[in-house]
């Protein structure tokens, strides 16, 4: 179905189903443990063998030599594959560092030898006797030194294109030079990783010349066209299955080493494996948000009209990776005449830098947030009307590009009401609660929608059950039950006649899960789907299509009334189709979704210990599809940005060029006691030209904003000024 704007009847505007707070269909599964991971798959291959991943001990250099004989020796092992067996196996589209394979190492903890044994113990210890002569060659590895002179980044390709690194719009310098109002500040982010319960982990199982992977990860048709190329099996001998994932936040966009040496060591061993990246490798071998400097320089009247806004943002990374694109919200997010982004990347000898929750939006409104909350306090501003003074309708670049729809004015307003903003001291170090300096902090929240491809396969059944299969992935965010909600709403089932079946390729390409685009695209390929199937159920039992509504398990028009299942009483219907977005719906309009967040923080007056009192979210994304599992999101996206703002720290060995605190005892995540009530408000919104669903992302919305509400609650509440998160308390002296 190609769409443009959804207009006309549309069965999902009756919210019968969509737009219910339903619980997660995957819910008790997973909380009872019986949802399958990858590493648990017994019941495919009870005889599947451990393997263990040896990662490098050094970050940039060759191998010389490997000694494998003592593990080779050990016992319960079946094999070893050493990196030195092989030439460097093929880069994918979407790895900057080889997953294995040949001498070089580019990154510390590259995974360098397998070893499979029969139990994980045994592959363990073996993995241990394994003696590997480095010669290493000393790295980059400090951002700071290597920032003055990283080059600015070149957009490669064509869909980097809205990641230029460069853009300028009016006469930025000269604006700014006479700004009477000026703020010119840096600001630092961390290298974070992603942190998932789940570490990446697969089960391979090679049938005859067949390799079949159970494994986590997100986006199911890159990971086998991926596979493919990597391990040069053609793709139709390849089936990727990922029905149930424990966190991926960006980690599992991509194939890691996890699935390649699987398939690897299992036809090495001649018997499946399974294989789980130890959590200390996670941090090295696989991907992180990279570190940026960012420096923001504002300029604007005395009554708080931005006429200059500057943001440059240098990250590091491997030669093949990408600059962090921390200026994304900074070309959209406020009004202004004369403009100027730029990226700039470092090349790095660190781990992989990639795509972490909101990459761009989210480490760059760490600093832009904050720069507003600065600007707000020289100008004697609010800085929630600041922030609204500063709205625009249209992308300020291209004015003639309206927003498709943007209430940021209305999540602040209503959020400053919700939040007792009026009660905020605008002098900090006022407030105090016993022995805490007690503080509020807004930011605005700002994240792309994107449009995917995406399709399904619907069946109907003669007891009238609607099946959908699709390659969507559920990472925990409620995809299997947007899906079965969309399909019961458009057939007119009830929803306990609904099966969704997710993260198999042998299903239908969907949009996969990632950038927040999984909930609206992959329903809308459903949306796509039952439209058709829709079709074929009223010409088989001979209604006009155009007249036909389809609730209660029943098919109606006029007077006349058919049960579903008698549409497949001889035969199931299957329909296939999906949705696809034409390139006009990009210059019509811009579609992005909006947050206000406020935060309530306390800072103890001796220890400098922060503790978050109160948050609240009010959110514009488009038609909310299930408040419950999108509340659940938001939430989720506010407990890392607290993280972000107060703990998340991946520690740069400077010297060795390894993440030193590479385990969850050493890097810092917020738990249940650190998050205090979190209230979340949707705002009414529908959004006709997103997709027939309305709907558009909101689970990375959630974080964006977050860390910088938290930073300027913490000036509120002391009047010391942090700018390098985490905001730790050694930072406040
Ligand atoms: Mo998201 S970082 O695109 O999974």
């Amino acid at each position: 179905m190609k769409f443009e704007t959804a207009a006309g009847p549309n069965p999902i505007d009756r919210l019968n189903i969509v737009g219910q707070p339903t619980d997660r269909i995957d819910g008790k599964y997973k909380t009872s443990g019986t949802a399958p991971y990858a590493y648990e798959r017994h019941d495919i291959a009870p005889d599947a063998a451990y393997g263990y991943l040896l990662g490098s001990a050094i970050a940039k250099g060759r191998i010389n030599s490997m000694d494998t004989t003592q593990a080779r020796a050990a016992p319960g092992v079946i094999a070893v594959v050493s990196t030195l067996d092989m030439q460097p196996l093929p880069l994918s589209e979407h790895n900057t560092a080889h997953l294995f394979g040949g001498a070089v190492v580019e990154h510390y903890h590259q995974a360098v030898a397998l070893v499979v044994a029969k139990t994980f113990e045994e592959a363990r210890a073996a993995a241990n006797l394994i003696r590997v002569d480095y010669a290493r060659v000393k790295g980059k590895h400090d951002l700071a030194t290597l920032a003055p002179t990283a080059p600015p980044d070149k957009a490669e390709s064509p869909e980097k294109e809205n990641e230029n690194p460069i853009t300028r719009k009016g006469a930025f310098e000269a604006a700014y030079a006479k700004a009477p109002v000026k703020l010119d500040a840096r600001y630092t982010t961390p290298d974070q990783s992603h942190a998932m319960m789940e570490p990446h982990a697969t089960l391979a199982r090679w049938d005859g010349d067949k390799l079949t992977v159970w494994t986590s990860n997100q986006m199911i048709a890159w990971a086998k066209k991926d596979l493919a190329k990597t391990l040069t099996v053609p793709e139709d001998r390849l089936r990727v299955i990922s029905p149930y994932i424990g966190g991926g936040f960006g980690a599992k966009l991509f194939i890691r080493a996890d699935v390649v040496l699987a398939a690897l060591g299992a036809k090495a061993a001649g018997q499946p494996v399974k294989l789980t990246l130890q959590r200390p490798l996670v941090a090295n071998n696989t991907t992180h948000r990279p570190a940026t400097i960012q420096r923001i320089r504002l300029g604007a009247t005395r009554d708080g009209r931005l006429t200059a806004i500057g943001h440059d943002s240098v990250s590091g990374n491997l030669p093949k990776g990408d600059p962090e694109t921390a200026t994304a919200q900074t070309k959209l997010l406020y009004a202004g005449a004369n403009r100027l982004t730029s990226l700039r990347r470092a090349v790095m000898d660190l781990p992989e830098g990639n795509a972490m929750r909101a990459p761009g939006e989210a480490p760059g409104l760490m600093a832009l947030e904050i720069a507003m909350d600065e600007l707000a306090e020289k100008l004697g501003m609010d800085p929630v009307e600041v922030r609204i003074v500063n709205d625009t309708q249209v992308d300020p670049e291209k004015p003639e590009r309206p927003f498709s729809q943007r209430q940021l004015v209305e999540c602040l307003r209503q959020g400053a009401d919700r939040f007792g903003w009026s009660k905020r001291s605008a002098k900090p170090g006022q407030v105090r609660d016993g022995q805490w300096l007690v503080g509020m902090g807004v930011a605005a929240g700002f994240r792309n929608n994107m449009q995917m491809k995406s399709a399904a396969r619907v069946r109907l059944d003669s007891k009238g059950v609607v099946t959908v299969e699709t390659d969507m992935t559920d990472i925990g965010t409620g995809s299997y039950t947007i899906i079965a909600q969309t399909a019961a709403e458009m057939t007119g089932v009830d929803l306990k006649d609904v099966v969704v079946k997710l993260g198999d390729s042998d299903f239908p390409v969907s949009a996969g899960s990632g950038g927040q685009w999984g909930g609206n695209n992959s329903t809308a390929g459903v949306y796509a789907a039952c439209v058709k199937l829709r079709e074929q159920v009223a010409q088989k039992l001979g209604f006009n299509s155009g007249e036909v509504d389809f609730a209660g398990g029943k098919v109606r028009a006029g007077n006349r009334s058919v049960s579903l299942r008698d549409a497949a009483h001889d035969a199931p219907l299957v329909a296939e189709d999906g949705i696809e977005y034409g390139e006009k719906n990009e210059e019509k309009a811009q579609q992005s979704t909006f947050a206000g967040h406020f935060v309530e923080v306390g800072v103890h007056s001796y220890t400098g210990e922060t503790r978050i009192r109160r948050m609240l979210a009010v959110c514009s994304a488009g038609r909310i599809l299930n408040p419950k599992s999108a509340r659940s999101q938001v939430i989720g996206g506010m407990v890392m940005g607290a993280g972000a703002a107060l703990m998340e720290e991946l520690a740069v060995d400077k010297r060795f060029g390894f993440f030193v605190n590479h385990d969850l005892a050493t890097y810092e995540v917020p738990v249940h006691a650190d998050i205090p009530a979190q209230e979340v408000i949707f705002l009414d919104e529908v959004d006709p030209l997103s997709s027939p669903m309305k709907a558009k992302g909101v689970g990375e919305l959630g974080i964006c904003g977050v860390a910088a509400a938290v930073a300027n609650a913490i000036y509120n509440a002391t009047g010391v000024r942090v700018r390098d998160y985490p905001i730790t308390l050694d930072k406040f002296f």
